[in-house]
C-alpha cells in the first residue's frame, strides 16, 4: 500500500537549518529559522516562563484529562489581551486551546468547510503553511498579491478581495507582524478593511501570531478589534508560541465570535468536535505557564519588560537597515516602516544562494530574513554581503 505514496518535498526552512548547522565558519548568519533571538543569538526561555513553569512543578496535582477545549483559563486569560476590555464583546466569544497557532488555523479552516464556506481568499506571499493546511482539507485558496514590490501594502488589492468576495468565502488576514512581509495596516487602513468586510458579508479569519512584537500589545490588537466590532461573525487564530518564546510546547487558542449565542454554541460544539477528531486534547504544559503568568501580576510584569526588550531589540536592527539605505541594488529602507520577525528582500535565488555559500548568511530561498537573526556586530558585514552579491 505505501508504495502508492509520492515522496514529498522537505520543508524547505527545516532543509535550511541542517545546512545552517553543518556550516562550520565561525561567522555564519542564521536570517533562515522562524523565532526570536537576543542580540547574542540566543532564544532563551522567558524569565516569567520559568517562573511559571516552577510554581506548575509544585502547584500541580494532577495530570488527568481537561478536554478538547485545553485550559479554559489559559483562554479566558488570554482574551482581555487580544479582544480588549470587553473581552467576551458581550457574550459574543468563545475559545478553546490548541496545539499552536497552527492548530488554531487549521481548526478555523476546517470549521469554516464544514459551515460550508466555498473558498478562502489571501494575500501571498503567505506564511507557507497556510496553503499547506488549505491544501490539505480540500479547501479552495483564491490568492491575491497583498504587498508591492516597495515592501509596502497594496490596500486596493485588499480591499478589492473582500469587497468581492461573497458572503459565503473567506478572507484570511494576518492580525499584524504579516509573515513574511513585515505588512501592518495603519488604523484607518483597518478601518476601511473592516468597513468593506461589513459591506460584503465576506467571513474574516485573522491569524495573529505575533501580537507583542511590532508596535505593542495593545497597538498589534487594535486592527483585529477594529474588524470584530463591525462584523456579526469571525475566527481569530492565535499563537503564544512567539510572543511567550514558548515555541516546541505549541501554545494557541480559537476563538469564534458569533452573534448570537445559539449560534456561538453550535459553532464551538463543532469546533469542538473536530478537536476532538484530530489531536482529542491540546498539550497542556505551556498553556498552564501562560495562564499562570496572566493570573499573577508581577509575573505579567516580568513577561511585559522581556517582551518590550524584544520589539525595542528588532526595531533598534530594523532602524540600522533602513538607516543603510541601498545595499547594491536592495532598497533596505522599507524595513523601517515594517514590523515583527520577518521581512522580504528582492533577491533572486541565485543571490540568496551566493550569499550562502560566499558568506555564510542563510535566508529562505523566497528572500524573507528574520531580522532578529542580526545583531549589532554581524549588521555591517550583512549589509556588505548584500551589496556585493546584488551589485
Ligand atoms: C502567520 C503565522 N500563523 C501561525 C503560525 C503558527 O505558529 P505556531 O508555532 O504557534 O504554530 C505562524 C508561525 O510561524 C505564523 O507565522
Amino acid at each position: 500500500m505505501l508504495d502508492r505514496l509520492e515522496p514529498q518535498s522537505p520543508d524547505a526552512l527545516l532543509a535550511l537549518i541542517k545546512l545552517h548547522a553543518a556550516d562550520p565558519r565561525d561567522d555564519k548568519i542564521d536570517l533562515g529559522v522562524g523565532v526570536y533571538r537576543t542580540e547574542d543569538g540566543a532564544t532563551p526561555v522567558f524569565e516569567a516562563v520559568k517562573a511559571a513553569e516552577q510554581r506548575l512543578v509544585e502547584e500541580q496535582d494532577s495530570k488527568s484529562y481537561l478536554g478538547p477545549e485545553g485550559d479554559t483559563g489559559f483562554v479566558n486569560a488570554l482574551m482581555p489581551w487580544i479582544f480588549g476590555e470587553n473581552a467576551t464583546m458581550g457574550g459574543r466569544i468563545a475559545g478553546m486551546q490548541t496545539p499552536g497557532g497552527t492548530g488554531a488555523v487549521r481548526l478555523a479552516a476546517a470549521l469554516a468547510q464544514k459551515a460550508g464556506m466555498a473558498r478562502l481568499h489571501m494575500g501571498t506571499p503567505s506564511w507557507p503553511n497556510h496553503a499547506q493546511i488549505l491544501a490539505d482539507l480540500g479547501l479552495e485558496l483564491a490568492p491575491f498579491d497583498h504587498a508591492r514590490a516597495d515592501g509596502t501594502a497594496d490596500l486596493d488589492a485588499v480591499l478589492g478581495a473582500i469587497r468581492g468576495s461573497r458572503a459565503d468565502e473567506g478572507v484570511l488576514l494576518h492580525g499584524c507582524c504579516h509573515n513574511p512581509t513585515g505588512i501592518d495596516y495603519a488604523p484607518e487602513e483597518w478601518e476601511a478593511i473592516a468597513e468593506a468586510f461589513e459591506a460584503s458579508g465576506a467571513f474574516p479569519i485573522i491569524d495573529t501570531a505575533y501580537q507583542g512584537l511590532g508596535q505593542g500589545l495593545e497597538e498589534d490588537a487594535k486592527g483585529l478589534r477594529t474588524v470584530l466590532a463591525r462584523v456579526p461573525e469571525a475566527f481569530i487564530a492565535y499563537s503564544c508560541d512567539k510572543n511567550f518564546g514558548m515555541y516546541r510546547d505549541r501554545v494557541g487558542a480559537f476563538y469564534i465570535l458569533a452573534d448570537g449565542r445559539t449560534t456561538l454554541d453550535t459553532a464551538f460544539s463543532n469546533a469542538n468536535a473536530l478537536a476532538r477528531a484530530s489531536w482529542s486534547m491540546p498539550p497542556d504544559h505551556g498553556a498552564a505557564a501562560v495562564r499562570l503568568i496572566l493570573r499573577d501580576t508581577d509575573l505579567t510584569q516580568a513577561w511585559q519588560d522581556e517582551l518590550d526588550e524584544m520589539r525595542a531589540r528588532m526595531r533598534q536592527v530594523r532602524d540600522r537597515l533602513a538607516e543603510a539605505g541601498m545595499a547594491g541594488s536592495v532598497d533596505l529602507s522599507p524595513l523601517g516602516a515594517q514590523n515583527g520577525l520577518f521581512s522580504v528582500l528582492p533577491v533572486t535565488s541565485e543571490q540568496v544562494a551566493a550569499l550562502r555559500e560566499d558568506h555564510a548568511i542563510y535566508m529562505a530561498g523566497s528572500g524573507r530574513i528574520n531580522v532578529a537573526g542580526l545583531s549589532m556586530d554581524n549588521i555591517d558585514r550583512f549589509i556588505d554581503a548584500l551589496a556585493e552579491v546584488t551589485r
